[in-house]
């Protein structure tokens, strides 16, 4: 325990995805970080089973990402780039080009998750047109899908609350398809269920009912993290490549979770074999320490949209804070961590104790399914009666009271730990879990 931190006023903030009355009648306020380990406001230390949220794949307080930080705001603090550059705008571009599937080497920065995404819809759109195909604009989601906040990530995004209350002014022209998750076939897969690849069949009938001529895209995440922890079926995103490629429609994944290790491979492209068009990624792209976020796009869609362009600006977007100098210096500090200390290939080396550990869960009370892959679980329990999310939301809390923090979305706990976890601080993730299990109705 380390002294408390004093509670400031909480009332003007309000704070986005938390259910604000309930927060500031109980507070939890993280204060420091350090490797594995958060200390609260009272002082004490919380095993991070989450890297953040699904972020701080490096480990908290990173000295070497601190000090570049603090290097490149003493030299440049700022600097435009629009119509202007900076060099580590150029290198953190060229080295996060290093770390795509080959030939997704052209790279455009943003500042989050969900502007990446909008940011590859609008990719997707302007090469259709700049190739002549400009009636293509349908874009295509997944149930379930999460993409992020923005219109274009909501409309693709399959999430219902996310969507409710802005439907009206969705984006037009955007279809789904079925999400892949199935308890009665699936339940306790250990990795990539060995059902359902045909899911992906629905993408055929998308396209005789809206016609491959109009579609431009298809947007998934390959595996899902924030609606619950999904996990593709085998033989699914390859089949999506298949379609896809078939019909002169791009995909793109978004990697904002899945990218910088998490399945023990730079990207899931890569761990999966299957290279889509563009990739999105946020994230673990700087370890969380600034925000920054990026497309990878395939070089020939690049080429296109700015040979299309007879003269001056090709492609009408960008944002103030695109490759900002202290994002980038931490993009390029996070990538040497991740290749110094070999962070991909000790999460795949972890993967198969991470899986044993989770899987102890299936016999828990309230637990109707553990799913897993790289280091992401998904533990799914069953709704308590007539009160939906309450349970999972008191295991949470327990957790957090046991000194372990782990995330809830629906009724699944989703357990995704910074990629330097200790084999016994995997041991104490799950059976923290299982012993808050025992105790909770
Ligand atoms: C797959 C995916 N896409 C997009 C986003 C949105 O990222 P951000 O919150 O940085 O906007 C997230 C966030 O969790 C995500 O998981």
């Amino acid at each position: 325990m380390s002294s408390p931190t004093a509670i400031p006023n909480l009332s003007h903030l309000w704070m986005p995805f938390t259910a604000n009355r309930q927060f500031k009648a109980h507070p939890r306020l993280l204060t420091r970080a350090k490797g594995m380990y958060y200390t609260t406001a009272e002082g004490k230390q919380i095993l991070d089973g989450t890297a953040g949220l699904w972020c701080v794949n490096a480990g908290h307080g990173r000295k070497e990402i601190v000090d570049a930080i603090s290097r490149q705001a003493a030299e440049l603090d700022y600097a435009p780039n629009f119509q202007i550059g900076h060099p580590t705008s150029f290198l953190a571009a060229t080295a996060v080009a290093g770390l795509m599937p080959k030939g997704l080497d052209r790279i455009f920065f943003t500042n989050s998750g969900s502007e990446s995404v909008d940011t590859a819809l609008k990719i997707a759109l302007a090469y259709h047109r700049a190739r002549g195909e400009g009636q293509r604009t349908r874009l295509i989601g997944r149930e379930r899908g999460y993409h992020g906040v923005g219109f274009g990530g909501i409309s693709v995004g399959g999430i219902s609350p996310n969507r409710k209350a802005f439907s009206a002014a969705m984006i037009p022209g955007v279809d789904h398809l079925p999400h892949t998750h199935d308890l009665s076939k699936n339940a306790n897969s250990r990795g990539q269920p060995a059902w359902g690849e045909h899911f992906a069949d629905a993408l055929e009938g998308l396209v005789a009912l809206h016609d491959a001529s109009t579609i431009a895209a298809v947007i998934v995440e390959p595996l899902a993290g924030s609606t619950g922890v999904l996990i593709p079926p085998k033989g699914y995103l390859e089949k999506l490549r298949a379609i896809t490629s078939k019909y002169g429609i791009l995909l793109i994944f978004d990697e904002v979770i899945t990218g910088f290790g998490r399945l023990g491979a730079p990207t899931a492209s890569e761990f999966f074999g299957v290279t889509p068009d563009l990739i999105t990624m946020a994230k673990g792209v700087s370890n969380a320490a600034v925000p920054a976020g990026a497309v990878a796009v395939r070089r020939e869609i690049h080429d296109t949209i700015v040979n299309a362009s007879a003269s001056g600006i090709e492609f009408f977007h960008g944002y103030t804070y695109s490759g900002h100098p202290l994002a980038t210096a931490a993009v390029l500090a996070t990538l040497d961590i991740y290749a110094r200390d070999k962070l991909f290939d000790r999460a795949r080396k972890l993967s198969a104790k991470f899986e044993d550990a989770a899987h102890q869960l299936e016999r828990a009370r309230h637990v109707v399914d553990v799913r897993n892959l790289g280091l992401v679980a998904g533990i799914e329990l069953e709704s308590r009666a007539g009160a939906v999310g309450a349970r999972v939301t008191e295991v949470f809390s327990k957790c957090m009271d046991a000194g372990v923090m782990v995330r809830y979305t629906g009724e699944t706990i989703a357990v995704s730990p910074p990629l330097i976890v200790e084999e016994a601080q995997i041991d104490q993730l799950f059976g923290t879990l299982a012993n808050v299990l025992k105790t909770v109705e």
